[in-house]
């Protein structure tokens, strides 16, 4: 079995996530399979989640990078419209109302936003 890599990963400038506003998207391999994910800041915070609605495992954005609803509160799932609370990722409303977006650990530091490989997500080279 290849060594996990759980070395930070470059995401992209703090700047660059603004807050409930666009997103920044990313690769990860989830158990060895590309899957999209992506960043974005709610409440001064940058949180990353799979882009995968807890409905049916589609991808979410409306626009691709965009996820935000009308009034930039929720991430908002195109296909059926689930709501999910940024913080947390819980859907709010919708059909997979209290089940959850999966997360991606991120963290940042000095300016910069990084996110954190597992044992479920490692970066594609
Ligand atoms: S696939 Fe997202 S709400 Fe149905």
């Amino acid at each position: 079995m290849p060594e996990l890599n759980l070395e930070p990963q470059h995401l992209c400038a703090s700047a660059d996530l603004k807050e409930c506003e666009g997103s920044v998207t990313f690769d990860v391999l989830e158990f060895g399979r590309v899957a999209s994910a992506f960043a974005v800041r709610f409440d001064n915070q940058a949180l990353g989640y799979l882009n995968r609605c807890a409905h049916v495992p589609a991808e979410m954005d409306w626009q691709p990078g965009e996820f935000w609803d009308q009034d930039r509160r929720f991430i908002i799932c195109a296909v059926h419209g689930a709501l999910y609370d940024p913080p947390n990722g819980l859907c709010v409303m919708g059909p997979c109302r209290g089940k959850k977006l999966i997360p991606v650990r991120l963290e940042e530091k000095g300016g910069q936003v990084y996110w954190y490989p597992d044992d479920q997500f490692q970066p594609v080279f």
